[in-house]
């Protein structure tokens, strides 16, 4: 049986748990394959919002699995927060929940680490969520650091201490005014540990592997988008994990070829949090509404979104680097009462017009060229079929899908689970 993946294809917050949410019903498993707190997926049902950082979108369902693959980093703090937000809702984590022993992770100083590094680029920042994320995969990727599976060790307190100290000397190395108080941050630490040890810890590619054997349906959600890959994103304004489909390969443990449907998931618009080029930002009034209308603050730092219209020649780069097999577009009904709209079809780049993605997209060196299309009124928000949808959203829709040649399978019409229409 094929693995399934659901990745954003922007800059984030696209709307991968409201789908994920609302896809969970079709798949035994639903397995988180990167990222870690830095991420915040949303999703609603039955009037309630809840705010997911490291557990799977999957979690409200009773039918399926939820695991958090080994290419994850875990912030044992969050997690408790995440578990303890969850007990209201009676949900039995410790058979529903499964944790890959090699996910890594993030420890205090990690987050102090991150802290030290933006404070450091002044203005250069790259407006991290200050979760350690950074620091967390460089322990990685340098082969210091700890593991979930390291837990089951008696001297990983050992092992910890060792890390910490020499995270403490690097702090020092920044020369930045960080104040903070360490025995409180890993009193904390410690606490959360014991809870996260009472969940199951599993070698998550060996489980997922006799899964698919056995013909469960699997799907793999995503974090964080596209454009902010480690190797593909708008470097260095990226996360520092690979959010394209090659991250589930690895944050997974699931081979190539057994990689099935690749959903795509976008904005009608586009948004950005953080630092970074984004060259169909608006500053003006049409922006504000996006905002204003979209609610764009981010999931996890509340942080404003910055907004501006759709960006096909990015959208169609990470159609490219994902193979992207279906599309599905978030937030129609936030641009309802736009008279026109604008997709950015190409950019002028070094005085010529290009529609691929260059190296560099910085606004100094890419203007785009715009599209204008006719707006729709009406409320979508009620709607639940594609006959009601107004034409010139079906207009924007099938303009969309010529340009991508890839079918858009849902168009989304609200944040809650049954604002969702199928085509
Ligand atoms: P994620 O990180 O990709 O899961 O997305 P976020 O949860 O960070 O941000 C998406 C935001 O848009 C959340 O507040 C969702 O509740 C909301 N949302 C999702 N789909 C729609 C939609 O179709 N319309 C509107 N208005 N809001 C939506
Ligand atoms: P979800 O999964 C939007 C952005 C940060 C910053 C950059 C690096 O909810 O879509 P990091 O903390 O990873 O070092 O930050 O990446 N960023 C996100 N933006 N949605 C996210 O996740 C993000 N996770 C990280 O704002 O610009
Ligand atoms: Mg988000």
């Amino acid at each position: 049986m094929a693995v399934d993946l659901l990745l954003g294809l922007q800059w984030g917050d696209e709307g991968k748990g409201k789908i994920v949410d609302v896809l969970t019903k079709d798949y035994d498993i639903i397995a988180r394959f990167q990222g870690g707190p830095n991420a915040g997926h949303t999703l609603e049902f039955d009037g309630i919002k809840h705010v997911l950082h490291t557990i799977p979108s999957g979690i409200f369902h009773k039918n399926a699995m939820n695991i958090v693959g080994n290419g994850v980093v875990i912030d044992p703090v969050i997690f408790k927060k995440e578990l303890d937000a969850l007990d209201a809702f009676n949900i039995d984590i410790k058979s529903k929940l499964l944790i890959s022993r090699k996910a890594h992770l993030i420890l205090p100083t990690h987050r102090l680490l991150d802290a030290a590094s933006e404070t450091s680029k002044g203005k250069a920042k790259i407006g991290s969520t200050l979760k350690g994320i950074g620091p967390t995969y460089m322990d990685k990727t340098g082969r210091n650091g700890m593991r979930i599976g390291d837990l089951e060790l008696s001297n990983w307190k050992e092992k910890y201490r060792a890390l910490a100290n020499k995270h403490e000397a690097m702090i020092g190395f920044y020369n930045v005014d960080i104040q903070y108080d360490l025995k409180e941050l890993e009193s904390e630490f410690f606490n959360s540990i014991k809870l996260l040890k009472t969940l199951t810890f599993i070698d998550s590619e060996e489980y997922l592997y006799q899964a698919q054997k056995s013909g469960k349906k699997i799907l793999a959600e995503g974090a964080q988008g596209s454009l902010l890959d480690i190797d593909f994103g708008t470097y260095p304004f990226v996360t520092s994990s690979n959010t394209t489909a090659a991250g589930a390969c690895t944050g997974l443990g699931v081979a190539p070829n057994k990689i099935g449907d690749v959903k795509g998931i976008f904005k009608a618009y586009t948004t950005r949090v953080g630092s970074g080029p984004f060259p169909t930002e608006l500053f003006d009034k049409d922006g504000e509404t996006m905002g204003r209308v979209g609610n764009e603050f981010g999931a996890t730092t509340g942080r404003p979104r910055r907004c501006g219209w759709l960006d096909l020649v990015a959208l169609k780069y990470a159609v490219n680097v994902n193979g992207v097999t279906e599309l599905m577009m978030m937030k129609g009904d936030v641009l309802s009462g736009f008279k026109k709209l604008k997709v950015c079809t190409a950019y002028k780049y070094k005085g010529e017009t290009i529609s691929h993605l260059p190296y560099n997209i910085e606004s100094e060196n890419v203007t785009p060229i715009y599209t204008e299309m006719k707006g729709w009124s009406e409320d979508l928000t009620k709607m639940t079929k594609v006959e009601e949808l107004p034409a010139t959203l079906i207009d924007y829709i099938d303009f969309l899908e010529k340009e991508l040649e890839v079918p858009i399978k849902i168009v989304s019409v609200g944040p809650d689970r049954t604002q969702t229409i199928h085509r």
